[in-house]
């Protein structure tokens, strides 16, 4: 007997009325109502009912009697409407069920784990550990047909504009993303290691210098950070570079992209066309280069207000060159001593020192700190625009200080307010970064994008006398808090490129062993060129309200870097090692923490 399938469980609908078909799939469920055997039939498509009358197939009915959730089976039957009463709205299928005639049962199961259904109260690990059978569940599978989907668009967006997709190696030489590199020893060549790319930058680069013009790629980057809500060691970018490009050419095209997979693949709105904010504007408003811009309460810069004050925290802080800043939280005059302490407390993690809270009650303003700032108290509550209700809090502090604990206090307070829509997806292009960062322990200047980024032309002059000041051309598209995307006009001279190698210490013998291949690359005729990549794993995040990156990754690592399913890392032989020139420094492998 063929027990191949005719139909899918999960499209059978009252059109199959009559008709004889054959189904397979996975028990959902089995009810004995003694007489009668009713399975749910699952596949990818959804479930159908089946019943087993032992009166019309009395084998079949004898096999169903053993079967169990998740047991494999192919059934033939009839097609016919369900009773009167009994029909199930929610289902697809529920206006019919399967009179059984046979049944084979193509594998038996063990109990699984957990139940595969859409709501599992079970422990991360153990979904891990059986992913093959998390990923059963249908909401798992949504979000694998979403993400086919979204890849799908994208493929079809760019081949439509004549880009083309171009595979690059994934053992190469390090390209620096500023994370570290998972390094893949030579077994030709003792002491040799090739990387794996923490993304395809230099390669897509070449192939601007090579003539593409046009390249995208669904690329695997790989970086050995510690893994995050948003981070996994291992990730998929979109990666797009373009020749003959000025920045805004790319902007436009990656809107037009993103528009289509909001309009196309969600329910979700987002605001058109997405707003340009620089990076200076950003932090000064937000305290943040990805801002959730779906809600105001912006941050009031309260340093003219409190100059001449004599309270020592703004004083000191103004003198030392830090900022003090505010951020209004309506409705907040109500909190309670404690529930003020939790807010204060909850801003230390955020690295500050704590929170001048100012509440304008009924009675009056309420502040610990009242008898310090009553000459400006009026003058605060005026700037923050706080009304009777209210509460404004600020921070003084240096300004990195002061943007990370405000942009963090914001967010939770937008949480605790209600004010991040979920059904809005509010994208922001984030431009002119700064070109370098200061980094205090190497006591030099670091990238603040990737090194390969044009420095603004205006600001080329200060490459000589004050890097700090130096804007790039690099740009970042952020959404509801959370950057999604991150590109730049590149370097494509020569000479440009050694100064920023120089100006970031690499010597030249240095520039030549690491980057010896692209300098002279742009000797042959470079073209302008630049480009972006947007995180596909934290894309499908905004498109299903998740907040774990592991929720949308087939098999993702836990937070400790582990597969659990398959118990990667793990140790190899000592002839692999051997084979590969390798010694243990301990001697020994250590064990590998789960959690
Ligand atoms: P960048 O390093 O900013 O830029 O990465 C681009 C985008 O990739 C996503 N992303 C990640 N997603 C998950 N896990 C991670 N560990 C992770 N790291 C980054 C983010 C980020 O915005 N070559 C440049 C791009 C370019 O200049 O064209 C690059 O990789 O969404």
């Amino acid at each position: 007997m063929d027990w191949r399938r005719t139909h899918k469980c999960g499209e059978v609908t009252a059109k199959e009325i009559g008709t004889e078909i054959t189904l397979n799939g996975w028990v959902q469920r089995r009810r004995d109502h003694g007489n009668l055997i009713f399975i749910d039939l699952r596949d990818r498509w959804g479930t159908v009912q089946v019943v087993v009358d032992p009166a019309v197939a009395a084998e079949a009915h004898k096999a169903a009697e053993d079967v169990r959730s998740e047991f494999v089976l192919s059934i033939r039957g009839t097609v016919r409407k369900r009773p009167e009463g009994t029909e199930n709205p929610k289902l697809k299928t529920g206006e019919i069920e399967i009179a059984t005639e046979s049944i084979v049962v193509l594998n038996t199961a063990k109990t699984p784990p957990f139940p595969i259904s859409d709501q599992v109260d079970v422990d991360e690990l153990i979904r891990l550990k059986y992913r093959y059978l998390d990923l059963r569940r249908p909401v798992m599978q949504e979000k694998l047909v979403l993400r086919h989907k979204l890849i799908k668009l994208m493929r079809d967006f760019f081949d439509a504009r004549e880009f083309i997709e171009v595979e690059t190696p994934i053992l190469i030489k390090s390209t620096p993303e500023g994370a570290r590199d998972y390094l893949v020893p030579s077994r030709l060549y003792p002491g040799h290691f090739y990387a794996l790319p923490q993304s395809p930058q230099q390669l897509k680069q070449l192939l601007m210098v090579a003539g593409i013009e046009r390249y995208f790629q669904i690329a695997k980057c790989f970086r050995d950070e510690d893994p995050r809500a948003d981070r996994q060691p291992e990730f998929t970018q979109l990666d797009v570079e373009m020749s003959f490009v000025k920045r805004d050419d790319i902007l436009d095209l990656v809107e037009e992209l993103f528009i289509e997979i909001v309009e196309k693949l969600s329910a979700k709105k987002c605001v058109k066309p997405f707003p340009k904010l620089t990076y200076a504007d950003s932090m000064e408003r937000f305290g943040s280069d990805k801002p959730d811009m779906r809600f105001g309460l912006e941050l009031v810069n309260l340093a003219d207000v409190v100059e001449g004050s004599e309270f020592q925290v703004f004083k000191n802080t103004l003198a030392k060159g830090g900022e003090i800043k505010a951020l209004l939280g309506p409705g907040m005059a109500s909190y309670s001593r404690k529930q003020v302490d939790d807010l204060i407390e909850l801003s230390k993690t955020f690295g500050g020192k704590g929170l001048v809270t100012i509440q304008i009650t009924e009675e009056g303003i309420k502040s610990p700190s009242l008898k310090y700032i009553e000459d400006v108290v009026g003058a605060i509550v005026e700037k923050a625009g706080a009304k009777v209700g209210d509460m404004v809090m600020i921070v003084a502090d240096d300004a990195k200080t002061v943007a990370n604990t405000l942009s963090r206090l914001r967010l939770e307070i937008g949480d605790k307010l209600g004010l991040r829509d979920p059904n809005m997806l509010y994208f922001a292009w984030i431009v002119d970064f700064p070109m370098f960062k200061w980094d205090e322990e190497g006591k030099r200047w670091d990238s603040e994008h990737h090194p390969f980024t044009m420095p603004l032309e205006e600001d080329i002059a200060l490459l000589e006398t004050d890097p700090g000041a130096c804007r790039s051309n690099a740009y970042d598209l952020a959404c509801n808090g959370s950057e999604c995307a991150s590109g730049s006009v590149r370097i494509h001279r020569r000479d440009i490129q050694s100064k920023i190698f120089d100006l970031l210490a690499h010597s030249p013998e240095e520039q030549q062993a690491r980057f010896g291949h692209l300098l002279e690359a742009f000797e042959f005729g470079a073209p302008p060129h630049g480009g972006i990549a947007p995180g596909i794993d934290r894309l499908v995040m905004l498109l299903t309200d998740d907040d774990n990156i592991r929720e949308v990754i087939a098999f993702p690592k836990t937070a400790t870097a582990v597969d659990p399913m398959t118990e990667a890392p793990s140790q190899v032989t000592e002839e692999q090692l051997t084979e590969l020139h390798i010694k243990l420094r301990e001697g020994k492998a250590s064990d590998v923490r789960m959690v």
